[in-house]
């Protein structure tokens, strides 16, 4: 029998026990031995779960507990989880998380902790989809070019009823956490660093880099707007929050931003919760890998394969496969270089000349655009939509900088970048 104790038994938490009991057969022949849940660690005590396993507010009670085989951390968190996860592990404890914030500060010392004991963490990137595995195992033959998709099933279930639905934001992120979707704080999706969170795990198997979340371009969807939206549905676009691991010759840029996507791109009809990440390796060309990124009993599937693998082989295999720099010279590429396709909402005071000398700005920091467009808007100032041919970053900042300085424009452009 393998014994295991939930650290954290909120929405996944809940999943894995019920799950656990629900497909108790499949999962205790697939496992070749029972998996029980012996006990859980949560807050609060007083809260009804509908659980019948050991409830504690001490972490101890599982970490100190020898009868525990496998510790489930499922708190959430950087710094308490990596407390806990660090004890499990000196404890001898196998150990299976789903937390990506933890793996994206802490993910090279634990997989030196952890040394030949078992180390978990499909669930933290993709939810339910088998992402981990498919990249550290089923594509390790291959050079990685990019992997590219939806990271977050939160910010693409409110993109999608924003375009759909002209949901307004906030009533729709409050949806997303009634569904069990966002983290204990929605920043975290809503200002893209999940998705950084996620993306930096994927690009440590693929690449071997060990950047943190500070080295790499994040911006969130809290600035998409109606007006976007209308841009994109008009020239055939989605809007989606991306994340991107491109190697381009010796460097990898790692981005997560909003992007606008040609409606013929796969990845753009990818709707609601769902996420979906195309991997393009250099001999088996591309891979695409979809299903539920966020919910309880997804998320609780993949946890549940990892404690299924650990009971099926043992106490001995090292599991994490977080390389260091694969290649010699490989690095991170400044942000600074990254290059893009732009597009730019500027609203500007309708008078004559405005026009000449926004695109002169435009020439001078050899920007070319590809289409322009003037919109009035209500309050008598006109809304200038422009997209750009492939153009680099630090001169679409340096521009937007110049732009933003002149006393016809009277507020920040918007950029979002076109993938
Ligand atoms: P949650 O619903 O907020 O549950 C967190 C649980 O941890 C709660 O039971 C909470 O206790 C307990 N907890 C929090 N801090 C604690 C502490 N310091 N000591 C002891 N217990 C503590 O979160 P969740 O949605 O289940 O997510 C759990 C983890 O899975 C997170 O790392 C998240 O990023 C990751 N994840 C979530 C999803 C998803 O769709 N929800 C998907 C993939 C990965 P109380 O109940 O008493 O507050
Ligand atoms: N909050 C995360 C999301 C949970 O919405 O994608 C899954 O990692």
């Amino acid at each position: 029998m393998i014994k295991v104790g939930i650290i954290g038994v909120g929405t996944v938490g809940t999943s894995v026990v019920n799950i656990l009991k629900d497909n108790q057969e499949i999962i205790s022949a697939r496992a070749g031995d029972e998996i029980v849940v012996k006990s859980g660690v949560v807050r609060d005590l007083s809260k009804d779960r509908g659980l019948d396993i050991i409830l504690t507010d001490n972490a101890d009670d599982i970490l100190d507990d020898p009868e525990i085989d496998v510790v489930v951390e499922l708190m959430g968190g950087v710094e308490d989880a990596f407390v806990v996860v660090k004890r499990a592990l000196e404890n001898g404890k196998a150990v299976v998380t789903a937390n990506k914030a933890l793996l994206a500060y802490h993910r090279y010392e634990l997989q030196d902790m952890a040394g030949d004991l078992p180390f978990e963490y499909e669930a933290s990137v993709a939810g339910g989809i088998p992402i981990i595995n498919a990249l550290r195992d089923g594509l390790s033959a291959n050079h990685i070019k990019s992997i590219m998709g939806i990271m977050n099933g939160t910010c693409n279930y409110m993109l999608t009823k924003m375009i759909n639905e002209g949901v307004a934001f906030d009533a729709i992120l409050k949806e997303a956490q009634e569904l069990g979707y966002a983290e204990a704080d929605p920043t975290f999706d809503i200002g893209g660093f999940d998705a950084a969170h996620k993306l930096l795990i994927l690009a440590s198997i693929a690449y071997g880099i060990d950047a943190k979340p500070e080295d790499i371009l994040i911006e969130g969807i809290q600035n998409v707007t109606q007006d976007d939206i209308a841009f994109a549905k008009e020239f055939g676009y989605s809007v989606k929050l991306l994340g991107i691991a491109k190697r381009v010759k010796n460097e990898v840029e790692l981005r997560v931003h909003v992007a606008l996507i040609d409606n013929s791109e796969m990845i753009a009809k990818i709707d609601g919760v769902m996420n979906g990440i195309s991997v393009v390796g250099d001999k088996v060309g591309e891979t695409l890998y979809y299903g539920p990124g966020a919910g309880g009993d997804a998320t609780a599937s993949a946890v549940i394969a990892n404690i299924i693998d650990i009971a099926r082989s043992g106490k001995s295999k090292p599991m994490l496969g977080f390389d260091k720099p694969l290649e010699k010279g490989l690095k991170l590429k400044p942000i600074d270089d990254i290059e893009s396709k732009y597009y730019l909402r500027i609203n500007v005071s309708d008078k004559a000349g405005v026009l000449s000398k926004i695109t002169t700005i435009f020439a001078t920091n050899n920007i070319s655009i590809e289409t322009i467009l003037q919109r009035p808007s209500k309050d008598g100032s006109a809304n200038l939509l422009i997209s750009t041919h492939i153009a680099v970053e630090k001169d679409i900042q340096n521009m937007i900088k110049s732009i933003e300085e002149l006393d016809f424009v009277n507020s920040k452009p918007v950029m979002i970048r076109i993938v």
